[in-house]
């Protein structure tokens, strides 16, 4: 039988939350490891099955992936002897195809395994594959494998054709190998890409305009070994505020980077809760007030996150008034809205678009995860909702976020994680 989370309704959260370092930012800082001559050293790493699933990945190609405390992990890629990536790892986690990148720059050719689909969309890598190509790689696609080939790489121009993260950073992490001047034009922008680069800065990479649209990078022949601490998560932090202000409480989430997250904030601020941010801390009130309910448009960074649609989707659900939410990055990211509807929130999906009516009260359901981020949402639906909502497929949710469960009863949650 699948672990299963119970939560009870009914309890605002008061308290502070520790935030954990971010899962977007380091399972490509974990593939970058294999550009550099010697051990790395990351810390503030997240305790997720992702990141395991990257330590799988990268030992099996031959690095030597290390525990070194809490928090704290070593990598040394001066053992690599494989360069291919299988499809039985690559199939349970989409970022997997993110060594393609370091691979290619470091050894001059990859096999690494198409990613399957996810719930969320087919979510292809043409837009890696393109960029790659545009360093003179040389990449087939057969047997459900990207396989690339490129003696040397060279700096070049490239247009992204949308915004893509996976593909910033694939193409960021070839190119600081690559001979020359390579500029990245429709780059991402995601906080995580920022932490990438001074990542790949700090292993001796020549890097600028990370975090902007515009990134410039100068090729080297080598990235030597080097420490770095993961940046704080961005989607976590706004997961435990949205869970504050649906419940009407006051939480503190420290270990945070407000400056990361203006776009959640204004939201927040939006849906009528007082936000204070000070350094790495970020205060949330709700003073007891239901939420208004507030309009979503998810965008590149520094757009409203798509990895935050669902989390406010459960907010409009008990929210005062009409909320409208678009979805325009994924093609299928409305998954948790038939859970949603079990739990008797009051929704309308128009293709990308979904009408959420606020309804004064959810009452508590068995529910399923779809996804990473539903079931974040299902977990913030059951916290308001009456009685007890049990959620299934718990381990979607053990990607992404670090003891979650031990994170909301320690703010006063009444959840409990069952075998
Ligand atoms: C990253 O995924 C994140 N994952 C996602 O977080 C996040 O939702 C997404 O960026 C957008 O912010 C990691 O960083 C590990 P994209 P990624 O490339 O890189 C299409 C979570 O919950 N696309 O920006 O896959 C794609 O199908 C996860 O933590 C192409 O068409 O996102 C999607 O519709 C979910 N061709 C859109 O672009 C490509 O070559 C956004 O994809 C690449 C992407």
């Amino acid at each position: 039988m699948t672990a299963k989370i119970v939560v009870e309704g009914g309890a605002p959260l008061e308290g502070e939350v520790a935030i954990s370092g971010a899962k977007n930012a380091v399972l490509p800082i974990l593939c970058a490891t294999l550009l550099a001559d010697g051990p790395m050293t990351l810390r503030n790493v997240p305790h997720l099955h992702d990141v395991h699933t990257t330590a799988r990945l990268l030992a099996e190609l031959g690095a030597r992936v290390g525990d070194g405390g809490p928090g704290v992990v070593t990598v040394d890629p001066t053992s690599v002897h494989s360069q291919v990536a299988p499809y039985e790892l690559v199939k349970t986690m989409r970022a997997s195809v993110l060594v393609l990148g370091p691979l290619l720059a470091k050894y001059g050719h990859a096999e690494v395994s198409l990613p399957g689909g996810c719930a969320i969309g087919s979510r292809p890598v043409d837009l890696h594959i393109r960029g790659l190509q545009s360093l003179g790689a040389e990449i087939s696609v057969e047997n459900g494998y990207i396989k690339a080939r490129a003696p040397r790489l060279r700096g070049a121009r490239h247009v992204f054709d949308f915004a893509s993260v996976g593909a910033t950073e694939n193409v960021l992490m070839a190119s600081v190998l690559a001979e020359g001047r390579t500029l990245l034009e429709n780059a991402a922008m995601e906080p995580e890409i920022v932490d990438l680069a001074e990542c790949l800065i700090a292993m001796g990479a020549r890097i600028e305009g990370h975090g902007t649209g515009r990134i410039v990078v100068e090729g080297v022949p080598a990235l030597r070994a080097a420490e770095h601490t993961v940046v704080a998560d961005r989607i976590e932090t706004g997961t435990f505020l949205v869970a504050a202000a649906m419940t009407g409480g006051r939480v503190t989430a420290t270990h945070a980077r407000p400056d990361t997250m203006d776009a959640v904030i204004d939201k927040l601020k939006e849906a009528g809760a007082e936000l204070d941010c000070d350094g790495d801390r970020i205060t949330l009130d709700m003073r007891g007030r239901r939420p208004r309910a507030v309009d979503i448009t998810t965008a590149p960074h520094p757009g409203f996150p798509t990895d935050m649609q669902a989390q406010f989707m459960a907010l409009n659900c008990i929210a005062e008034g009409v909320g409208v939410i678009n979805e325009t990055i994924f093609e299928n990211r409305f998954m948790h809205v038939n859970e949603l509807l079990r739990l008797g929130a009051d929704i309308r999906v128009d293709g990308h678009t979904a009408v959420v009516r606020g309804v004064p009260k959810l009452s508590g359901a068995p529910v399923m995860a779809t996804d990473l981020r539903a079931s974040a949402s299902l977990i913030l639906a059951g916290l308001v909702a009456s009685g007890e909502t049990t959620i299934d497929r718990i381990y979607h949710l053990d990607r992404g976020y670090e003891n979650i469960e031990g994170k909301l009863s320690a703010l006063g949650a009444r959840i409990r994680r069952i075998r």
